[in-house]
């Protein structure tokens, strides 16, 4: 039997993968923060996703999505943190008996399109929005030339071969990224699974609408075991896609143009079942909740810049559409054709248009300040401070 609330307390969460190789740890965290990389200089990954803001951000863009090093370039999507990055699964298809087709689950970014921490770390470094640093051979030689070319040396082997260079940052990102330094589980939440922090009486609300069946709902895709004090069952993702239908940004530079739409996974190439079937378009990569009060720019667009803006969202899409989109257009950032993927079976959304909100504004409060607790320690203090003064919707 399991008993029905573990309070074992575990000093270090479980591992996944081998331990970490503190050399080459070290050595991915210098290249992490190396703002030399960039062309012209100035902008590391670490510009974007910010240690302050529990590694997301908009590297001072207030548009939803992040400049990249040279003044109007932005990158496509918001930035997701890139913590926990240790516990996503590689892209695949789910296969369950009551699930009437295999679901797609797990890959890297918003459309999952890389498996690889160490091949897609040359994503951001190449592409011209976000850090443009040019060739892999002018890349190579700063890193050959640079302050920690020892490190390297030391940690990877001497290499005068481009590629192997490459190759070589990519496997020291990735062995930052995948550290216990990037898994922290400090936040209230694991105290409180860890049966050493008590939730208030607002947050304990918050919990149980998220978990509620038939309420929120809303582990049944960002998923947690309360009952766990492993980290990895409570990412507060299941790694799934969804099509949310989140409101257009009209911020975005691609906005302007009505015929264009970001598509999310059925974009992405090369799975073994299609994934650019039509059935995935306008699905996105349900992101993990933890640190989500940090994060300066919501939803894969960026749309909404505070939590409350998006838990409203959630209570107002079925019943009070003309709150949520823009001159009365509904699900206005998924193109018609595709609008039979949107999920409306979800509880929050099961209800036809005009009936009473699934949350009241006391409990989208209570979500929002549940969602708190999944803050880690180190960025409480940002989550206080730094989150854009609350937006109004327009009075039902
Ligand atoms: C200009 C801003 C910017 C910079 C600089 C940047 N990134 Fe990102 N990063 C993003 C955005 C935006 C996404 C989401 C892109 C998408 O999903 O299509 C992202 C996604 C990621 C992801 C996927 C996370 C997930 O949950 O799937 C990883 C890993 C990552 N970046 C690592 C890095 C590394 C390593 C660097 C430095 C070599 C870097 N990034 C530099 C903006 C940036
Ligand atoms: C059917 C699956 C599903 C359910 C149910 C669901 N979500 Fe989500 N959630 C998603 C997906 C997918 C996204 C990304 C949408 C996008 O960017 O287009 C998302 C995005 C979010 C975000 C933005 C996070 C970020 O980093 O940008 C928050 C916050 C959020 N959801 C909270 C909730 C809450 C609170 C509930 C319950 C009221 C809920 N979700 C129910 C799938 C779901």
């Amino acid at each position: 039997m399991i008993p029905a609330r573990r309070t074992i307390v575990l000093p270090v969460p479980p591992r996944r993968g081998p331990p970490d190789n503190p050399v080459l740890v070290t050595l991915g965290k210098k290249i992490f923060f190396d703002e030399r990389l960039s062309e012209p200089p100035g902008t590391s990954c670490a510009s974007c996703h910010d240690p302050a803001r529990a590694f997301s951000g908009s590297h001072g863009s207030r548009i939803g999505v992040p400049l990249g090093s040279r003044p109007g370039h932005f990158a496509r999507r918001s930035t997701p943190s890139v913590l926990y990055l240790r516990y996503v699964p590689a892209f695949y298809y789910f296969e369950d008996d009551e699930a009437p087709a295999p679901e797609p689950r797990g890959g890297f970014f918003w459309d999952g399109r890389s498996d690889s921490l160490a091949d897609l770390a040359r994503q951001p470094l190449f592409n011209p929005d976000e850090m443009n640093a040019g060739t892999p051979r002018r890349l190579a030689g700063k890193i050959a030339g640079g302050p920690y070319a020892k490190d390297f040396l030391a940690a990877l082997g001497p290499s005068s071969d481009p590629q192997a260079i490459l190759r070589g940052v990519g496997l020291a990102l990735e062995a930052y990224l995948k550290s216990d330094e990037m898994t922290p589980a400090r936040s209230k939440y694991d105290d409180y699974v860890r049966g050493r922090a008590t939730l208030t009486e607002q947050e304990r609300q918050g919990l149980e609408i998220f978990k509620d069946r038939r309420r929120g709902a809303c582990s049944g895709c960002h998923r947690m075991a309360e009952t766990s004090t492993d980290p990895a069952e409570s990412m507060f993702t299941d790694y799934g896609y969804d099509a949310v239908a989140l409101p257009r940004n009209p911020s975005l530079p691609g906005s302007r143009n009505p015929a264009s739409f970001d598509l999310g996974l059925c974009e992405r190439k090369g799975a073994k079942i299609p994934s650019s079937d039509e059935r995935f378009c306008s699905s996105f990569r349900t992101p993990s909740l933890r640190n989500v009060a940090v994060r300066d720019s919501l939803g894969h667009s960026g749309v909404y810049k505070n939590l409350r803006e998006v838990v409203a969202f959630y209570a107002n899409r079925a019943v009070a559409p003309d709150r949520v989109y823009r001159a009365g257009k509904k699900f206005d950032d998924v193109p018609p054709k595709y609008r039979r993927n949107i999920n409306i079976y979800a509880p929050v959304y099961n209800r036809r248009e005009g009936a009473p909100p699934p949350l009241s504004d006391q409990e989208i409060d209570a979500v929002v300040a549940f969602l708190g607790t999944l803050t880690d320690a180190p960025f409480v203090k940002a989550a206080a401070a730094g989150s854009a003064p609350v937006a109004q919707l327009p009075p039902r």
